[in-house]
């Protein structure tokens, strides 16, 4: 006797962010008493509980500097050679490094000219000069140069150097480098260890930066924090963006929950130096099955994004606050943070994510459109867009290295004709919405607002005091602004399309 009544009839309940709403609670909390400090990976913490999707009209690297200026992280997408993609990371670690580590030094002994070529060909204004010992016995910049121009340039560095160097101690923090460089007069100081030696270099802009975003995220050698997006089995790509310095490797699949992807990256994670994030899973089950890869976070959402059309082609998904809730009660035993990846359209649903046990949210949409996000800008009706696409649409497959192919599992040959490609996601363009900063600012903003409604003065408390009320669709009319035509734009409200 068959069951395939019981398919339907015992079924699951499943929701989503319209269908429940967070009870507001006894609080003393004011929004601005709550700290959003989050685990986004076994090693690393943010400052706001936000990654950008690895998708190509959303992270390269002027997004993701953005981000951790914000204190979230941007995800590198991997519609790029490996190449590239290291490129992309290293422009985010060399951005703004308090201490320049890799410092280019030059000896006494060489000659001015030397000095010259390599500040031209590196494109800096002034070296240290160490001696043999890499003590540093003087620095030379484009000042001292100056005054030879037109003459003898062969003469040795340590003729035309200056003798007196100000450097500052390896452990010395912002402030002391900033009063250093302002009282005498610089702007670099190469930074010594205890016995003297050069150890990197600070210069002024970095340092000034630095006091500019006192909540960005940073590793251990103050550079800012970044992930990158790797195919589940490239592990050639893997070890480059781990040697590139990237902090975490967000896998990236549209079903995570597969014996050989949680095997690869088993293999991976022993391989490489990078945290590892394994994704997309929706259910519960999956989750136990991919902790098995000795993984450091997991990314849930099958078919939530605004882009996504996998539900539709595939029927295949679970509503994303049945998927996250499911996922983080097998994870929080394991310390293990969740993601909860796609289909945010406001800060309420960031905060309803996170009311349900994720850590973080992974957002697309609401960064698409940004003069961060990479692609041009059009013109329409007199409006300012961007283009915005899924992973999974066809100019995503076609374009760039084709990584969407294998994100949806169509990689049977290199050469598929567009024809024979089955997407999943669509392209699109969305209104221009100006800074990161701002809609980081707006989503936080309404985050901390929830907080302060349900008396949760951390995501973890968050966690453990928020309570939901399952709502109806009149529920969900009756939240939306009604019976007016608006008039004026909302930086943080748009009306649903
Ligand atoms: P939002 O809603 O923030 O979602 O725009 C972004 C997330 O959607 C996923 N993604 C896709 N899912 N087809 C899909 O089914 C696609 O083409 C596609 N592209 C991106 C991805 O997880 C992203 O973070």
């Amino acid at each position: 006797m068959s069951n395939y009544m019981d398919k339907l009839t015992k079924a699951e309940d499943t929701y989503t962010f319209d269908d429940f709403l967070i009870k507001p609670g006894l609080s003393s909390i004011e929004p601005k008493d709550v700290t959003l400090e989050t685990k986004v990976s076994t090693n690393y913490d943010l400052n706001v509980p936000i990654i950008s999707s690895a998708m190509d009209t959303v992270t390269e690297s002027d997004m993701a500097i953005a981000l951790a200026r914000q204190g979230g992280l941007g995800v590198i997408h991997r519609n790029l050679t490996v190449e590239d993609e290291v490129n992309e990371v290293k422009k985010v670690k060399f951005a703004n490094e308090l201490a320049i580590t890799d410092v280019i030094t030059i000896s006494p002994d060489e000659t001015v000219e030397d000095a010259q070529e390599i500040m031209d060909v590196e494109g800096i204004s002034g070296l240290p000069v160490v001696n043999s010992e890499d003590i540093v016995v003087g620095i030379i910049s484009r000042r001292d140069i100056k005054p030879l121009r037109g003459k003898n340039l062969n003469r040795k560095v340590s003729e035309a150097m200056t003798h007196n160097v100000v450097t500052i101690a390896e452990s010395s923090d912002t402030d002391t480098a900033l009063d250093l460089a302002y009282e005498n007069k610089v702007e670099r100081l190469p930074v010594v260890s205890e016995d003297n030696k050069i150890v990197g270099i600070v210069t002024m802009k970095d340092i000034l930066e630095r006091k500019k975003y006192p909540s960005s995220v940073r590793d251990s050698q103050g550079r800012y924090l970044v992930a990158a997006a790797c195919g589940p089995f490239d592990m050639d790509r893997a070890m480059a963006l781990s040697d590139a310095g990237a902090d975490i490797i967000a896998i990236d699949s549209a079903h995570g929950h597969k014996t050989d992807i949680i095997e690869s990256v088993g293999n991976m994670k022993k391989n490489v130096d990078s945290d590892i994030l394994l994704g997309n899973i929706a259910t519960g089950k999956a989750a136990e099955d991919i902790l098995k890869a000795d993984i450091d976070g997991i990314k849930v959402g099958i078919g939530p994004g605004s882009i996504c059309t996998t539900r539709i082609v595939a029927g295949v998904g679970v509503p994303q606050l049945s998927a996250i809730s499911s996922v983080a009660d097998v994870a929080e035993d394991s310390g293990v943070p969740v993601i909860a990846d796609g289909g945010l359209r406001y800060s309420g649903d960031v905060a309803k994510a996170l009311a349900v046990g994720a850590n973080v949210v992974m957002i697309g949409s609401l960064l698409a459109g940004t003069t961060e996000s990479p692609g041009e800008m059009t013109i329409r009706n007199g409006r300012k867009y961007k283009q915005y696409r899924g992973m999974g649409s066809l100019g995503a497959m076609t374009g760039g290295v084709g990584a969407g192919k294998d994100r949806y599992f169509q990689n049977s040959g290199s050469n598929m004709n567009s024809s024979k490609l089955v997407p999943e996601g669509i392209e699109g363009v969305v209104p221009y919405k100006g800074k990161v900063s701002q809609i980081v600012y707006q989503l936080m903003g309404g985050l901390k607002s929830s907080m302060g409604y349900v008396g949760a003065k951390s995501i973890k408390e968050m966690h453990e005091k928020a309570e939901l009320v399952h709502i109806t669709s009149n529920g969900i009319s009756e939240s939306h602004p009604h019976d007016i035509t608006i008039t004026n734009e909302s930086p943080n409200y748009h009306p649903r399309q």
